[in-house]
C-alpha cells in the first residue's frame, strides 16, 4: 500500500458560531481531501465554534484581542501559535478582526477568506441588507485570497443565489450561507491541492473541471 499523500496543515480563524469552520472540518474528514484542520483559533474565548471544534477532536486556541495592547501585539501572538502548530494555510471563517499588512504579508497566497457577497460588490458588513436595499436579483458569496485591503484579493470561487420577492436579510442570508458551505471546502481543496495560480487579480484553476469547478450557479431554494 502506498503512503497517503501529505495533507496541508490548516488553521481556521473564527469569531463566532463557526458554521463555515464546520463545513471545512466535515470536508477534511475525507482522507482524500488535501488538507487537515490542525487548529481552530478564535479571538473570542466565548465563540461557540470553539466547542464545536473540540467536539470534533480539533485543537483550539483562544487569543482574546482585548488582552493585547495593540493590533500588532495581538497578531504577533497569533503568528506564534500558528508557527508552533506548523500551520501552512489559514482560512478566515467569520473572523471579525481587521488584519494588518504585517500579518497578511506573512501569509501571502496562503490565507483565504469567505465573504457573504459577490465581490467586489458589498465589501464590509451588512451585505444582505445592502443587497436587498439595492434591489439586486442575484447575490451570493465569494472565497478570495487575503490581501491588505478589506475583502479585496483574487477571487477563487463564487456562488450566486437568487433574491426572491419575499426575502428578508435573514432568509437571503440563510440561502447564501448554504452556498458558503459548498464553496469554502471547494476553494480550500483547490488551494491545498496546489491547483491555484494567481495571475494579477485573477486566479486560474488547473486540473479536472478547471473551468467550472469554482463556480456555483444560481439555484432557487
Ligand atoms: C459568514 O456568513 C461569513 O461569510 C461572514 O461571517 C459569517 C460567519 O458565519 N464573514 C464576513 O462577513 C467577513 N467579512 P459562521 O461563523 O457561521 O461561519
Amino acid at each position: 500500500m502506498s503512503a497517503a499523500p501529505s495533507r496541508r496543515r490548516v488553521a481556521v480563524l473564527i469569531s463566532g458560531r463557526g458554521s463555515n469552520m464546520t463545513s471545512l472540518i466535515a470536508a477534511a474528514k475525507d482522507p482524500s481531501f488535501p488538507a487537515e484542520i490542525a487548529l481552530v483559533l478564535s479571538n473570542r474565548p466565548e465563540a461557540p465554534g470553539l466547542a464545536t471544534a473540540r467536539e470534533n477532536g480539533i485543537t483550539t486556541v483562544a487569543i482574546d484581542h482585548k488582552h493585547h495592547l495593540s493590533r500588532e501585539d495581538f497578531e504577533r501572538a497569533m503568528q506564534e501559535v500558528l508557527e508552533a502548530h506548523g500551520i501552512e494555510l489559514v482560512c478566515l471563517a467569520g473572523f471579525m478582526r481587521i488584519l494588518t499588512a504585517w500579518f497578511v504579508e506573512r501569509w501571502t497566497g496562503r490565507m483565504i477568506n469567505i465573504h457573504p457577497a459577490l465581490l467586489p460588490l458589498y465589501r464590509g458588513l451588512h451585505t444582505h441588507e445592502r443587497a436587498l436595499a439595492d434591489g439586486v436579483k442575484l447575490h451570493g458569496a465569494s472565497v478570495h485570497f487575503v490581501v491588505p485591503g478589506m475583502d479585496e484579493g483574487p477571487i477563487i470561487a463564487q456562488a450566486a443565489v437568487p433574491v426572491l420577492d419575499g426575502d428578508t436579510a435573514d432568509t437571503l442570508g440563510a440561502r447564501v450561507l448554504a452556498q458558503e458551505h459548498v464553496i469554502y471546502p471547494l476553494a480550500l481543496g483547490l488551494l491545498a491541492g496546489g491547483r491555484l495560480t494567481i495571475e494579477g487579480a485573477r486566479v486560474r484553476v488547473s486540473g479536472e473541471a478547471a473551468q467550472t469547478s469554482a463556480l456555483v450557479a444560481p439555484q432557487v431554494a
